[in-house]
């Protein structure tokens, strides 16, 4: 499907709420599997990338009405589980399925079986892992599908303590995973901390686990290897609100609430930077859900009609693993400010679900904007007065880049057509829609040709 984009003539207003967090989406499905009785998750997001790590469990006999079965089994029919789009689900179901007495496969859409895997792999083998992956096509790495043999009886990991180089939330948490059946403690060092979801989880159903800044330490000794059943809310995705804010900041006349907010600190980068770019991001704590923080967002449009309102800034550093998954977005808040814009320290867009440096370039170029790429990130030159130049851009299979693009398009001189947009169901189903409610005109069409016709 592609989208045509409207220019918008009137800012947004209203209050919304955005799906729920994916990442602790994951979280719960496999801790709510391993647990000892019936877990309940409410506010689930049925977006695609949940999805796929919930019907993965259903291939290992965890019904996802009632999640009792407190441990998991061999796939039922032994076919390769299916992480579609999804990265968290790979690299967490990799942890966890090589602690088992069973043999796996994973594997994934196009995208994901681009996705390099050995920082995961390499560190369970290390435990006493019999986890391997395809030689990737062009670099020195493993790719899916990822084969996973059994630990035979008498088998199990040993304990292990990992630095890594770059703070990664997947890596850790497949390792923790993996620490939940190992004989020995689990510890690992990240240069600056990674978003904790899995850590928090862990802490809530009585897993032993101890921190100090950004290491932790798994120490299963004297545990009796039981995690309690929970009940959580999962707040609203910091992630997904993000394009929401951003949205309001550069459409002259906005006024936006997004409810109900996960505002974990170590996801809260983008709103950090918004704000050093004197866009309107304001945090209002509605206190503590199932073990992580919330808020209201409260956002007015940063810029006014001539223009005049957000400044460049610069992006990097311990700030950069808060903020990942909103580089993109932050992008259009860069195509917006007076300035020059850099990002540094970011060369893992590079490998998310598209080389997001690379494509996020291409785009705004595309839309008249000045950027150029760096090899750890860009720079862009904000284009702060006049309407952008409306253009034909594609997602390559890229939610975000789809719905950053979408964005662009709003303020663009005539309509724009964004290709291939079904990738956005991975995480906001109802990115489209949230926006149409709120005043913008996207229209979704089977295929559309140059001159906006579908
Ligand atoms: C995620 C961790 C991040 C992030 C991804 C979700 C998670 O990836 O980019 O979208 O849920 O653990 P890395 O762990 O590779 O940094």
């Amino acid at each position: 499907m592609d989208w045509i984009v409207r220019p918008i003539a009137q800012g947004l207003r209203g209050v919304v709420r955005v799906p729920s967090d994916k990442s602790i989406g994951h979280r719960a499905v496999i801790l709510g599997a391993l647990a000892d009785g019936t877990s309940t998750l409410r506010r689930f997001s049925f977006g695609e990338d949940n999805v796929s790590t919930l019907k993965a469990f259903e291939a290992m006999g965890v019904a996802h009405e009632i999640l009792e079965q407190g441990s998991v089994k061999q796939p039922i029919d032994g076919r390769p589980l299916d992480c579609g789009n999804s990265g968290t689900t790979m690299r967490l179901l990799a942890g966890l399925l090589c602690a088992q007495e069973f043999g796996s496969t994973l594997v994934g859409d196009e995208s994901l079986m681009r996705r390099p895997m050995r920082r995961v792999l390499e560190p369970l083998r290390r435990r006493g892992a019999h986890c391997r992956g395809q030689k990737h096509p062009t670099k020195d790495d493993e790719t899916a599908p990822i084969r996973i043999a059994p630990l035979v009886e008498g088998e199990a990991l040993t304990g292990i303590e990992v630095a890594l180089e770059i703070a990664s939330a997947q890596v850790k948490s497949a390792l923790l995973l993996s620490g939940l059946y190992a004989h020995g403690p689990t510890v690992v060092q990240e240069p600056t901390l990674s978003r904790d979801h899995t850590e928090r989880m862990f802490e809530g159903a009585g897993v032993p686990l101890r921190r100090v800044g950004s290491v932790v330490q798994l120490d299963p000794a004297g545990w009796d290897g039981r995690i309690a059943p929970f009940d959580i809310t999962i707040p609203g995705d910091p992630s997904a609100a993000s394009f929401l804010v951003v949205a309001a900041n550069v459409i002259p006349g906005s006024v936006l609430r997004v409810v109900d907010v996960g505002v974990n600190p170590t996801r809260t980068g983008a709103f950090d930077v918004l704000r050093a770019m004197n866009a309107g991001a304001e945090l209002v704590s509605k206190g503590d859900v199932s073990g992580e923080p919330i808020a209201h967002l409260e956002t007015s449009a940063a810029v006014d009609e001539s223009g005049a309102g957000m400044r460049a800034t610069m992006i990097g550093g311990e700030l950069v693993p808060r903020a990942i998954d909103e580089i993109p977005v932050l992008c259009v808040a860069a195509a917006r400010a007076s300035g020059t814009t850099v990002v540094r320290d970011a060369a893992e867009l590079r490998v998310k679900e598209s080389d997001r440096i690379a494509t996020m370039a291409e785009v705004l170029r595309a839309f008249g904007v000045d950027a150029r790429e760096l090899p750890d990130g860009l720079e862009i030159v904000g284009k702060p007065t006049g309407p952008l130049r409306a253009a034909t851009v594609a997602s390559k299979g890229d939610h975000r880049i789809a719905m950053s693009a979408a964005l662009l398009a709003l303020r663009g001189d005539g309509p724009s057509i964004i290709r291939d947009v079904d990738c956005v169901a991975t995480s906001f189903p109802g990115f489209a829609r949230t926006l149409a409610d709120l005043g913008a005109s996207i229209d979704e069409v089977e295929e559309v040709d140059e001159a906006g016709h579908g």
